[in-house]
Order: C-alpha cells, then structure tokens, then sequence
C-alpha cells in the first residue's frame, strides 16, 4: 500500500532545523525556528525553572494521570497571569483553562471545539500569519480565510485594509488575532487598534481566538495582555491558546493552555465540558512535567522573583539586538530599508527580503531564515552580526 504514498515537502519552519544541521559551514546562522538564544548562541534552561525541576523531583510522589483539563492549580495560575489577577471575568467565574501540549495542541484544541461545536463557522486569519494556523484548521476541517495584515509594498501594519477585511466577517464567524509579537511579521496592534478592534467584534458579532504565544516577549508581561484583557473584559465569548514553551523557556516539555470564556458561569462549564471531549479524543490528558514546572515556580515567591528576571533579560536582549541590526545595517546604504525592524515587537522580524534573497542567504552564506522573509532576531549575536549584514548587503544589491 505505500508504494503510492507521495513524499511531501517538510514544514517550512521546523524544516530548517535539519537543513541548518547539516550545514558544515563554520558561519552557518540559524534565524529560523523560534527559539530564544543567548548571546553564546544557547537556548539555556531557566534557573527557575532548573530549581522548580530540583524540588519537584524531591517532591513528585506519583505519575498517576492528570485529567483532560490538566492541573487545575495550573489552570488558576494560567488564567490570572493572562486575564490578570485581579480580573472581572474571574471575578464572574466566566472562564476556564485547560492544559495543553504546547501552544500548538492549545491551537488543535479550540479548532477541533470549532469544529464539533460551531461547524458553521470560518476562522479568519492574517495575511501572513504562522504558516501552522493554516494546518491545524485544515487537518481540523474548518474552513479559513484570510484578512490584510502586512502591507507587503511598504512593509508595515496596514491596519486600515485589517479593518475594511473585517467588516466582511458573518456573525458567528472566528477571527484569529495574535495578542503580541505577531508571528511572522513582528507589527503589533496599538492599544487604540486593539479598541478598534473590540468594537468591531462587537458590532459584527465575531468571534475572537486570540494566540497569545510570547506573552513577555513584546513590551512586558501585563502590556502584551492589553487586548486579551480588553476583549475577554468586553466581549461575552473569547478563545485564548496561550504558550509557556518561549516565556518559561519550556520548548519540548509542550506546556500551552486553552482559555475559554463565556457570557455566565453556567455556559463557560457545558464549553469546559465539550473541551473535555475534545481533548480526550486526542491525546486524553496533558502531559504532566511543564504544568508541575511553571505551578513550582509561581507558588514561590523566590522562584518568580527569578524568572521575572529571566524573562525580562530575554526581551531586553531581543530588543537591543534590534537597535543593534539596524545600526549594523546603517554602513551598508541599508538603514532606512531595514529601520522597522527596531519597531517590531517580539522574537521576529519580517525583514521584506524576497523568497530568492532568502534562497542566496541559505546557499552562498549558510544564512537560514523562513522564505517569507522571517528571522528570529533572538538567532543573531555580537560575533554573527558582521558577516550576516555583508551578505544581506550583497544579496540586496
Ligand atoms: C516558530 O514560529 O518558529 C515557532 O512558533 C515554532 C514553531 O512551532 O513553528
């Protein structure tokens, strides 16, 4: 029978970790995947995170499943670093959290609950967004469109075309927002944008699903909750996928968690209910490790204290990298092309170089980055920097 199998391209993000891998040429740079490097160019494990690890493994006295909503602690925990603590949606008993494998199975969760309990509906994403949206309504069987994002000629926000998109969405239909640090491009919403935004949802009747994956990364822990907040304190009906994997550093232990909230109480647990299912017919519970991890470091004071630390160091450093590109960029005739990317928010940038610039950088340089132009500016480095500006240089002449 698998001799008709076709073979299939591999993804375009997670691709690039192999190819880079086998690259031997000494100045390889990787910008692909989205994964937090410090200036050695490590991805470290956070010292809070290696402490709350030492104390659990003291600790942990059975490996005995968790349940589909996973820890509920967790889920407490989760719910009020992104609603906020002192919440009015928490304060009605509006929203639940579910525990997740990743972001990515948080993301499966709420296309799979669209799915059995709202089949008429679309969700609508931006033009660009993470290629991996795509997959999972696809693989979910719900219909996507699309709505302007990027204005690809002069690469920035085109909010207005956004909002003339959005006026074409039907009632009932799901509009996939990303709380920060948009992935791919970078450009974020303004807290005004973000009112816009929520009056449109109010006035059409959409649904917002928002992706809230690099909560810290983009200008603090409480700025890049603003819409969140704002639309989950506004609007009766919000799905939140949210991700410990870049904020905890917690890559591989897959720790996301799927925040709904509903108009009452009493619809919020027949949602919780459905996500029970939902979540059963696909991985049964969460696994444990992550969840046990971020409750360890929450529930001390001492351990909070230094991964508040930690995260701030990491968003610091990306934002200086930023300033530092574009300086880097500056001798090179490049400044002014290039001048948004100390104006973009999070771990990526999109920097407008074509698919073919990007294809040069990989071949001639050994300079990987997505084909739409990507980089993980956590990728760059003091040492890195020189040689990457030369061959952007050489590729844009
Ligand atoms: C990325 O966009 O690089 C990250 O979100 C990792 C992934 O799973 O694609």
């Amino acid at each position: 029978m698998f001799e008709q199998i076709e073979r299939v391209p591999g993804d375009p993000i997670l691709g690039l970790i192999d190819a880079f891998n086998q690259d031997v040429n000494p100045s390889k740079i990787d910008l692909g995947v989205g994964v937090y490097r410090d200036a050695q160019g490590h991805t470290p494990i956070l010292r809070a995170v290696k402490e709350a690890e030492a104390l659990l493994l003291a600790r942990e006295t059975t490996k005995s499943y968790i349940g589909s909503h996973g820890d509920p602690q967790y889920g407490q925990h989760l719910l009020s670093l992104v609603l906020g603590s002192q919440s009015p949606v928490l304060e009605a008993k509006r929203a639940c959290a579910t525990q997740a494998p990743g972001g990515t199975g948080a993301l499966r969760l709420a296309a799979d609950f669209i799915h059995k309990t709202l089949p008429q509906a679309k969700v609508w994403v931006s033009r660009p967004t993470w290629p991996n949206h795509l997959s999972i309504f696809e693989a979910a069987g719900v219909p996507t469109r699309d709505y302007a994002y990027v204005d690809a000629a002069t690469n920035s926000l085109d909010f207005e075309s956004m909002l003339a998109d959005l006026q074409e969405v039907a009632a009932g239909d799901v509009v996939l927002l990303h709380a920060c640090c948009h992935n791919p491009s970078g450009f974020d919403l303004s807290e005004h944008q973000w009112q816009k935004i929520a009056d449109l949802a109010e006035d059409k009747g959409f649904l917002p699903l928002i992706d809230f994956a690099y909560q810290g990364f983009g200008l603090g822990l409480e700025e890049d909750a603003y819409g969140v907040r704002l639309l989950a304190e506004r609007l009766p009906e919000v799905i939140i996928t949210s991700s410990c994997s870049k904020n905890f550093g917690l890559y591989r232990e897959r720790l996301g968690t799927l925040i709904m909230v509903a108009a009452n109480h009493d619809q919020m647990q027949n949602v919780k209910s459905q996500v029970a299912v939902v979540a059963r017919a696909n991985y049964s519970n969460p696994p444990a490790h992550g969840g046990a991890i971020v409750t360890t470091i929450l529930e001390s004071t001492e351990l909070t204290a230094y991964w508040l630390q930690e995260l701030d160091e990491m968003r610091t450093r990306i934002l200086d990298l930023r300033h530092a590109f574009v300086n880097a960029l500056k001798p090179q005739g490049l400044g002014d092309k290039f001048a948004c990317i100390a104006e973009q928010k999070g771990m990526f940038s999109y920097t407008g170089l074509t698919p073919e610039q990007v294809d040069r950088l990989r071949d001639e340089y050994s300079i990987y980055m997505v084909r739409s132009g990507r980089i993980n500016i956590a990728g760059i480095n003091d040492q890195t920097l020189p040689y990457l500006c030369q061959a952007i240089a050489k590729v844009c002449q």
